[in-house]
C-alpha cells in the first residue's frame, strides 16, 4: 500500500533514525498505518552519522512538531545516552529501539523487540505462563526476548547457541534480573520443552542446516521462529509434519509497530 496523506502544517512528524539509510522498513510499514487509521502524521526516513547524534536529538527537541522515532544500527545503544527515561525492557537488554518526546520534550524510549515476540505469541492464543521453554540463539533479538519470557511468567528458560559462552552470559544477565525465573544453558534439544523458540538466522537461506533435530519434536509442542522471510521456515515447515503447532516470525514486528505507536499516541489494531 502507497501513503498518499496529504502533509500540511499540521501534519505530524516521525523519524526512523539510521546509518546507513536506504534500507529502512519503518516508513514504508508506518506511512501505510497512518494513512489507514486516518491520523495527520508522517514518518521520514532520517540519515543519521554516529557523530552527529547528540546535535540531532537536541534539534529535534526544540522542534515541537517531531513525535518520536524507530530507532536502527548503530544508534540503539549510544542514543540511550540522550534520553531522560528509559523502559525496563530497554535498560535490560542495554540498547532501545523506540523513542517518543513527551509534552515536556522530554525523550522517552524502550525496546519492544522482546514485547512484540511475547505479544504476538499470546495474542495468537498460545500460552507461555508457567510453561518451559527453549530458546535457541542468544544474538540481540534473543536477549530481548529472554527478558520478556523471563518478565511473562514462565516456568523455565533454556538457552542453546552455537557459541556456548554468549548463551551462559545471557543467562546469567537473566537470571540475575528474575531470580524466580529457572533460566540456565543447555544443548538444542526439545525434549521436554513446551515450547521452542527458533531466535538464530538458521532458516534464513536454504542450505541453512536445521537449529533442532525436528526428530526429536512431539506433536504437543509449539515451533515458534523470529525469521520473518521466508515465513515458514526450514524448521516450521518440519515441526508443521510432526504435528506442532507452530507461529511465524511475522506477528512479532506487526506487534512492534503497534507498540511503537502506542507510545507515539496511537493505537494501531492488529
Ligand atoms: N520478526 C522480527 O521482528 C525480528 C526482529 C529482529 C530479528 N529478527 C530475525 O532474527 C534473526 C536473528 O537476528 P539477531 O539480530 O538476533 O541476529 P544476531 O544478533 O546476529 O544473532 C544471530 C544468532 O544466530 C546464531 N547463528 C548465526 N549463524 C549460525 C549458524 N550458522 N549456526 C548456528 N547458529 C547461528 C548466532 O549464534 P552465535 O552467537 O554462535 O554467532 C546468534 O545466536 C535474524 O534472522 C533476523 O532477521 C526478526
Amino acid at each position: 500500500m502507497q501513503a498518499t496523506l496529504e502533509i500540511s502544517g499540521k501534519t505530524r512528524v516521525f523519524g526512523c533514525i539510521s546509518d546507513p539509510i536506504s534500507h529502512v522498513r519503518a516508513p514504508s510499514v508506518f506511512n501505510p498505518l497512518f494513512e489507514k487509521h486516518g491520523i495527520d502524521a508522517v514518518m521520514v526516513p532520517l540519515h543519521v552519522p554516529p557523530r552527529g547524534l547528540s546535535e540531532f536529538i537536541m534539534g529535534l527537541r526544540a522542534m515541537p512538531n517531531f513525535g518520536g522515532m524507530s530507532i536502527t544500527l548503530p544508534h540503539k545503544v549510544p542514543i540511550m545516552e540522550f534520553c531522560d527515561e528509559i523502559g525496563q525492557q530497554g535498560k535490560l537488554v542495554g540498547a532501545v529501539n523506540y523513542a517518543a518526546f513527551d509534552k515536556d520534550r522530554r525523550l522517552i524510549a524502550d525496546n519492544c523487540d522482546g514485547s512484540g515476540f511475547v505479544s504476538g505469541l499470546l495474542a495468537a492464543g498460545h500460552e507461555i505462563a508457567q510453561r518451559r521453554i527453549l530458546m535457541v540463539g542468544a544474538g540481540g533479538a534473543a536477549r530481548a526476548i529472554a527478558f520478556s519470557l523471563a518478565d511473562s511468567g514462565i516456568s523455565h528458560l533454556s538457552i542453546a547457541n552455537r557459541t556456548m559462552s554468549t548463551a551462559e552470559a545471557l543467562v546469567e544477565a537473566v537470571s540475575s534480573a528474575y531470580p524466580n525465573t529457572e533460566v540456565q544453558p543447555a544443548p538444542p534439544n526439545p525434549k521436554g520443552f513446551d515450547v521452542i523458540i527458533n531466535t538464530t538466522s538458521l532458516g534464513l537461506n536454504e542450505d541453512d542446516k536445521l537449529p533442532i533435530d525436528p526428530k526429536l519434536l512431539n506433536p504437543s509442542q509449539l515451533v515458534a521462529e523470529i525469521i520473518m522471510n521466508p515465513e515458514e521456515t526450514a524448521i516450521l515447515k518440519a515441526a508443521k509434519t510432526v504435528g506442532c503447532r507452530i507461529h511465524y516470525g511475522r506477528p512479532m514486528f506487526d506487534h512492534q509497530v503497534a507498540i511503537q505507536a502506542k507510545l507515539f499516541g496511537y493505537n494501531f489494531s492488529i
